[in-house]
């Protein structure tokens, strides 16, 4: 698919926004042809709306005390994204669960990352369930989002091996350095019309 112009993206993101830098950082680069508008969060206090600041980016906070309930939240996040006119929404560390609504409202146009092997370690922790599971092989993945929790089809992974002695610190510090490659990877195949969904399977058209 040839575009006429660069896909408009919007993260939403609760925290550090590490992996938000890593896209900001690919776009300013010239190796990510994208565009991103804005980035909202849930917590006034996340360095992601710093970062998205730098860049240029609208930085929205929303409050969701500020909202009666999910429902209304989530409303309330797509205004935003769409007034930015937004195409692909990519969470990255943004730690509440997407309501239904919201999910129905942006087909296969929102993308989560993962620190694990989905379906392996689903939900928080990941990287401590990993090690307490036992595993020698952790992981990240980056997945579209259906409306489960950390379900939904499953766009790119890459492996990351547990070393002896590794913390649920270390552990996370590989697992990201990773992250920070795979999430604009996955981006790019998006931007390019490259990914395809044949029921809950990825087809990645290679080129
Ligand atoms: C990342 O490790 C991301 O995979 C994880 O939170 C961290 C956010 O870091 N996300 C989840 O656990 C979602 N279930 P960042 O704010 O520096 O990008």
């Amino acid at each position: 698919m040839i575009r006429s112009e660069s896909l408009r993206i919007g993260v939403l993101a609760s925290g550090r926004g590490s992996n938000l830098q890593a896209i900001i950082d690919a776009i300013e680069a010239g190796r990510l042809d994208c565009r991103l508008p804005v980035v909202v969060s849930d917590r006034a206090d996340a360095q992601a709306l710093e970062r998205a600041r730098k860049h240029g980016a609208k930085a929205v906070f929303l409050d969701p005390r500020a909202y009666g309930d999910r429902e209304a939240f989530d409303q309330a996040m797509l205004g935003v994204l769409a007034e930015h006119r937004v195409e692909l929404v990519c969470l990255a560390g943004y730690m509440r669960v997407l309501g239904a609504s919201f999910v129905r409202a942006l087909p296969g146009q929102i993308m989560n990352i993962h620190p694990a092997l989905l379906p392996a370690f689903p939900g928080l922790h990941a990287q401590r369930q990993a090690l307490q599971y036992g595993v020698k092989v952790a992981g990240a993945t980056v997945h579209f989002v259906d409306e489960g929790v950390d379900s939904g089809p499953i766009i790119c992974q890459v492996p990351v091996p547990v070393r002896e002695g590794d913390t649920e610190e270390t552990l996370a510090a590989r697992i990201l350095a990773e992250e920070h490659q795979l999430y604009p990877r996955a981006i790019r195949l998006f931007a390019e019309g490259r990914l395809a969904l044949v029921g809950r399977r990825v087809v990645v058209r290679e080129d």
